[in-house]
């Protein structure tokens, strides 16, 4: 079954908690790389890349910080065809367990209210309803907002 997570969830699989399987995401798709700990385990050389989408860095071969980043837009062809190649090594090796969204409902999706979500939309498009959910109204800061549903 697909799973998704927004970048909040995703972050939580970043290897620190041992029980929990290794997430890292690549263009919004996320390949579970708990078999690869030894590289994105805590004390792995890539653990920066842990619970994140990496696209960035991997597309820049980088591993700075400010890299770390699902931002791809500006990316060089060279840069872009890297990354396709990180893209095809992972679709090799691990499985891949479901995508990145954002906001972890469709309510919240609906209503655009943080940037951190628009910026999070720019990049990962329009989330679907989750399981077919309709959203006909929720409440918001005590006003009752009538939505259309995005399906
Ligand atoms: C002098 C610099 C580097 C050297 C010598 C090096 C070397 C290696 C080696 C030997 C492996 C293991 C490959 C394998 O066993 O399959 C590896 C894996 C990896 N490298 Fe590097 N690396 C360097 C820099 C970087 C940088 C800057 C990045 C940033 C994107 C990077 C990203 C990765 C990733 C993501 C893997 C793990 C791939 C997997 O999950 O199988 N490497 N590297």
């Amino acid at each position: 079954m697909e799973v998704t997570l927004t970048p909040q969830e995703l972050s939580q699989y970043n290897g620190r908690d041992p029980s929990k399987p290794i997430y890292v995401a690549i263009k919004g798709r996320i390949f579970d790389v708990t078999t690869g700990k030894s590289f994105y385990g805590p004390e792995g050389s890539y653990s920066m890349f842990a619970g994140k989408d990496a696209s960035r860095a991997l597309g820049k071969m980088s591993k700075s910080d400010e890299d770390i980043s699902p931002s791809i837009d500006d990316l060089t062809e060279k840069e872009m065809g890297v990354l396709n190649d990180w893209e095809k090594k992972f679709e090799a090796k691990y499985p891949i367990i479901g995508r990145v969204v954002c906001g972890g409902n469709a309510a919240e999706d609906i209503l655009p209210c943080s940037l951190e979500l628009q910026s999070c939309k720019s990049i990962y498009g329009k989330t679907e309803a989750l399981d077919g959910e309709e959203v006909k109204s929720f409440q918001h800061n005590d006003v009752v907002l009538s939505l259309q549903s995005t399906r």
